[in-house]
């Protein structure tokens, strides 16, 4: 059986920056407040005109991964895209990528688990990979999220968290025993759906009707989040997936040189870095950056580690996410 590795990584941020003042003078806000609960001191935003949208920035962190990976655009097997902010209802960004790159008739697919997006593409780029039926698969995370959400100060609870942007990786077939990907774990749990949701539009929730029936308060085509609760959860199932990687991997918490958490909230990767007990250097964080970019804030967060030479050969790597579904996952890598 083959294993997968991930030859290069990119990254692509708008270049618009929004602080937390910016949006305290849009909605009632406060730097204190967002980074004392979240960790987040900025984000970027898309500037209307700057040509940005989800598949435009996943292309460009894509076009920087395949040159460093040094694969040609010809010989990409699969595209997987992972979004909760589509630039279209159907068709998915996988196909819009294919088409922006000009890359041939291969299959592109959309994954849409939210912040546990991008380990759940990798997942499903590895199993491509392992059986031996692709060589070189294009995993992108990318997300608008500015374009959807509620800047006044109804939606601030969601709002000043949320940060757009884009990350790549190409995975590719080794012949080296382990090393690349090691294993994945994924799981779901539905019953929390709504807990951290965005109901419509949709064709359970269409435009027309939302605004008939929700004229002022309320409108559920701005996303929704029980914080508290998926705080909670998260902290759990965080810790659990982690284990159960580094169990599966016959490795102790003692062997993890580098571990990319999900960037949803500095608090929650500061819960677990605790709990672990892991120092500084083992745990990136950039959410006070980029704030919480979603299926992308994964693959932002390991190439720009990569990039400031954080992660080096023979290093065991860990990936954990947790999000909307609930679901969540992890990945556990030998760089
Ligand atoms: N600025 C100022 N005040 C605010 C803001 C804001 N942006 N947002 C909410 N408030 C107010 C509320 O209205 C409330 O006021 P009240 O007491 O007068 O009613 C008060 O602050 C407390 O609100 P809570 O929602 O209870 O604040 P909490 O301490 O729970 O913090 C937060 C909210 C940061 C979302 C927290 O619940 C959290 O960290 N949750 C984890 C969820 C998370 O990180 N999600 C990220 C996305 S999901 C994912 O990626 C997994």
């Amino acid at each position: 059986m083959y294993t997968s590795r991930i030859a290069g990584m990119g990254k692509y941020v708008p270049e618009n920056i929004v602080t937390n003042d910016d949006l305290s003078k849009v909605m009632d806000t406060n730097d204190a407040w967002i980074q004392e609960r979240t960790g987040i001191k900025e984000r970027r935003h898309i500037k209307k005109g700057d040509g940005n949208t989800t598949a435009v920035m996943g292309v460009k962190a894509a076009e920087i991964a395949l040159e460093r990976a040094q694969v040609s655009k010809d010989d990409i097997d699969l595209i997987v895209f992972a979004t909760l902010s589509p630039d279209y209802y159907f068709p998915g960004c996988g196909v819009q990528v294919q088409d922006l790159m000009g890359i041939h008739t291969c299959p592109a697919l959309d994954v849409r688990n939210q912040c546990s997006g991008f380990i759940y593409a990798i997942s499903v780029a590895d199993q491509f990979i392992k059986t031996g039926m692709y060589k070189n698969v294009l995993v992108i995370g990318s997300e608008n999220h500015s374009g959807g959400l509620d800047f006044t100060t109804r939606g601030r609870g969601v709002s000043v968290i949320f940060g757009d942007g884009a990350g790549a990786a190409v995975l590719t077939r080794s012949d080296t025993d382990g090393h690349g990907v090691l294993s994945t774990h994924l799981h779901s749990e539905g019953k929390h759906a709504l807990e951290l949701s965005l109901k419509g539009p949709s064709t359970l929730h269409w435009v027309p009707e939302i605004i008939e029936e929700n004229p002022q308060e309320d409108i559920p085509y701005y996303p929704y989040m029980n914080g508290q609760f998926v705080f909670k959860n998260a902290v759990v199932r965080f810790s659990e997936v982690i284990m159960e990687g580094l169990k599966t991997n016959n490795l102790q918490v003692e062997d993890i040189d580098m571990l990319i958490p999900h960037q949803a909230n500095l608090r929650i990767s500061q819960f677990i870095q605790k709990k672990f007990q892991l120092a500084d250097d083992k745990v990136y964080n950039n959410i006070q950056r980029y704030g919480n970019t979603t299926a992308a804030s994964i693959p932002i967060a390991l190439c720009e580690a990569w990039e400031e030479g954080k992660i080096k050969e023979g290093d065991t790597v860990v990936l954990a996410a947790f999000g909307s579904g609930f679901t969540w996952g992890s990945a556990i890598m030998k760089w």
